[in-house]
């Protein structure tokens, strides 16, 4: 069982992988830790609680973690418009958890774990990198101390979602993205040259529907709702993407993805239309563009099938 920490803005995709990762014995969630990003931290934080509760893993703890971006004094934006105001789809309807955050930040949590099992975790990080930042900065020896860092982010074959240029969780804090793979963490990116192509088509929603658990339920509404700003922003698309979900797979079964490493920067450029885009500089210097390991192509069919027999 590989132990891992979980980095989540909960958001639709973000609970499916907490589900999937979850349901997987490959995996051991040593605990999840949140942030901005899709919605607030207090609401990335409630909806962790309540789903980890749904799932029966309410033993899972959380840590709650940034506000805002590493070096902005200011959020840039949320995803509300993909996610809704409660950032599950409305598939809440106004619930809420019963348990609450620990009392660590999560870049604290994320330190002290590392620390306890030194070269043995996992980061899987499917929000903006601003925790993961925020740990690199409080702790010189955590880099060399964690196994993997597997992101959702980025894009370095295909155009960015949120901009032409940027996807989402790069865009949201592009300092605390350029300063994490800069870090000489061994990164393996999942962007959305893969998770474009891991697409639930809606035809599969009814396999959700007729199961009739609480979880099924759940999964179903709120997938809807996202399949719906999916539709909105690609006519003609049929489903939605597997963003989040696609990097817990990659940590479970690597094979998903053919892995090619690449020399990644991060665009920080303020004001710029391309800030955010994380892009190949093959002329530039291993400081200014490490090489980061990217997944550029994906056995989407494997992948959806595995998804789908563990994720509700
Ligand atoms: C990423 O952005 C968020 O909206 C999703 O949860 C995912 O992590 C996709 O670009
Ligand atoms: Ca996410």
């Amino acid at each position: 069982m590989k132990p891992v920490i979980l980095d989540v803005d909960t958001g639709i995709d973000d609970m499916m992988a907490i589900a999937y990762a979850a349901h997987s014995p490959e995996l051991r969630l040593l605990g999840l830790t949140t942030q901005f990003g899709n919605i607030s931290s207090e609401v990335a934080t409630r909806n962790t609680l309540y789903v980890l509760e749904m799932l029966g893993q309410g033993d899972v703890p959380v840590y709650a973690g940034a506000s805002k971006p590493f070096r902005r004094a200011d959020v840039l934006g949320d995803a509300k418009h993909v996610h809704g105001e409660d950032g599950l789809g409305g598939a809440l309807r106004g619930a809420s958890p019963t348990g609450r955050a620990g009392s660590m930040t999560a870049a604290e949590f994320m330190v002290d774990q590392v620390r306890r099992m030194p070269g043995e975790i996992t980061i899987i990080a499917v929000g903006p990198l601003t925790n993961l930042a925020l740990a690199i900065e409080a702790d010189p020896e955590f880099v060399s101390l964690v196994d993997e860092v597997v992101i959702m982010g980025g894009a370095a074959t295909v155009p960015g979602n949120v901009t032409p240029y940027a996807e989402a969780n790069i865009h949201s804090d592009p300092e605390a993205a350029a300063f994490v793979f800069r870090s000489g963490l061994p990164i393996t990116m999942v962007g959305l040259d893969v998770t474009m192509k891991t697409l639930l088509p809606r035809t599969r929603l009814q396999e959700w529907r007729s199961d009739g658990t609480e979880l099924s339920r759940f999964m179903a509404d709120a997938a809807d709702f996202y399949m719906d700003a999916y539709e909105n922003f690609n006519p003609g698309i049929g489903g939605c993407a597997l963003h989040d979900p696609l990097a817990v797979g990659v940590v479970i079964d690597p094979s998903f993805c053919k892995i090619v490493a690449m020399p990644i920067e991060v665009d920080t450029e303020d004001g710029a239309p391309a800030l955010g885009q994380t892009r190949v500089n093959e002329t530039g210097t291993a400081a200014q563009s490490p090489s980061i390991h990217v997944c550029v192509e994906v056995d989407a069919e494997r992948f959806l099938a595995h998804f789908m027999s563990r994720v509700v």
